[in-house]
């Protein structure tokens, strides 16, 4: 099996950041900078940005991403922004499971699930995000933590529906916090998703599913973290914000 069959995805994720006037201004500085990427290049941007982003983007190869969707298509969810919606003004990517929304927002295993149910049945590709908190880590049940949240995850996603699925390997200790896996630490445990994957799916659906890895990935780390055999991306926070290095990033994983 040959890592270049996976073709690796950067994906930025801006949290809460960005007017829309700014985030026309940083994709406008992006597009040149990227244009020759080897990689796909997503921006995920909040709710308020995805039409500015959306414009400033036409004709790149950039694409665009939300960071959270619902799981029902309308109803009484003061709030919330669901997939359909999502679907409707042509955003192709979302972010699904992110450890803010778990640890700050109330997100669980089955809230994931489901919402992940509905971006793909809406088309979304999904950026499903996964990892262990520090306490986990110092327990040693990181394997089984991951194991369990993506399996609930993917609980009802069929292997054809896999080809809109992205991993995003993200240990909590890492993120934003400046702290990032060593490539092997990242390696091991996408290594484990990847096994995973081929225990609930297949072999080939296994070699072919795109795992990235996030937390502090930034410019100076990336080819590094890029360069392991099980990591195929990268969702990047605070260096997905400055243009120039969101693309070093983006050059790194073109090589
Ligand atoms: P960070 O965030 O790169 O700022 O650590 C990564 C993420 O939360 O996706």
């Amino acid at each position: 099996m040959d890592k270049a069959l996976r073709r690796p995805v950067i994906a930025g994720n801006w949290k809460m950041n960005n007017t829309p006037e700014q985030t026309k201004a940083l994709i406008d500085a992006l597009k040149p900078l990227v244009a020759d990427a080897d990689c796909d290049v997503v921006v995920c941007t909040p709710y308020i940005d995805l039409y500015a982003a959306l414009d400033a983007a036409a004709g790149s190869n950039i694409k665009v991403g939300a960071e959270n969707c619902h799981w029902a298509a309308k109803g009484a969810f003061t709030g919330e922004v669901s997939a359909e919606m999502l679907k409707a003004i042509g955003v192709p990517y979302v972010i699904i499971g992110h450890s803010e929304r778990r640890q700050y927002f109330g997100e669980t295993d089955l809230t994931v699930r489901d919402r992940t149910r509905a971006a793909v049945d809406n088309g979304l590709k999904v950026i499903l995000c996964v990892g262990e908190v520090l306490e986990e880590r110092q327990l040693g049940i990181t394997d089984e933590i991951v194991r369990k949240q993506t399996k609930v995850a993917l609980d009802g996603i069929k292997e054809e529906e896999l080809a809109s699925i992205i991993i995003a390997y993200e240990p909590v200790w890492a993120i934003g916090t400046g702290l990032t896996a060593t490539p092997a630490q990242a390696n091991e445990v996408c290594a484990v998703i990847r096994a995973l994957i081929a225990e609930l799916y297949s072999k080939d659906a296994a070699d072919h599913i795109v795992i990235q890895y996030g937390g502090s990935m930034n410019d100076g780390n990336a080819a590094d973290l890029l360069a392991q055999y099980d990591v195929d991306g990268g969702l990047i926070g605070g260096a997905s914000l400055v243009a120039e290095k969101f693309a070093k990033i983006v050059e790194a994983a073109s090589k």
